[in-house]
């Protein structure tokens, strides 16, 4: 691990903008500012919180969106939340998984993207909606989504 992530997880865990400060918004904390809970965050977490490493990846292992490795160049959510279910999630879903050659969410075979359902983007107006790396699209269709991953793909990475 370089420096510079080292002094971002640091920063991320020693500089929390709310009073209360627990394992699970150090986690966060972590998360946001650097992708991904390598063990030396955790062991980060662990001396700040005063608590052992064995409860921070107990927190860490619970929540099923932190992630252990870093980041893939792409991040490509779907919203399947009930707005974007009634305006054809599950279609726009499919659609996204056949562009990228999986069967459930998760990373790419080539590691390249990694493909997240969400249960709301924030947008239920705009429904159906996903994000790629952090822009909304709104009123997707199966046929544009597969277009937006595609131009993503062949973009320069977005980090
Ligand atoms: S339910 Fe999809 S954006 Fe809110």
């Amino acid at each position: 691990m370089d420096a510079d992530t080292r002094s971002l997880i640091s920063d991320a865990v020693n500089n929390q903008p709310q009073s209360t400060v627990t394992v699970l918004s150090s986690l966060l904390a972590i998360e946001d500012a650097i992708g991904y809970i390598p063990k030396e965050a955790v062991e980060a977490v662990a001396l700040r919180m005063d608590a052992t490493i064995n409860d921070v990846w107990a927190v860490a292992t619970f929540y099923p969106n932190f992630r252990f490795d870093p980041p893939t160049e792409h991040r490509i959510e779907v919203c399947w939340g009930p707005s974007c279910h009634v305006m054809g999630a599950d279609r726009i879903i499919t659609a996204a998984q056949d562009a990228l050659n999986l069967t459930d969410e998760g990373d790419t075979p080539d590691g390249r993207a990694t493909l997240r359902y969400n249960t709301c983007l924030g947008a239920c107006a705009h429904a159906p909606v996903m994000a790629i790396d952090h822009h909304l699209a709104g009123r997707i269709t199966p046929e544009s989504a597969q277009q937006k991953i595609a131009d993503a793909l062949h973009s320069a990475a977005s980090h």
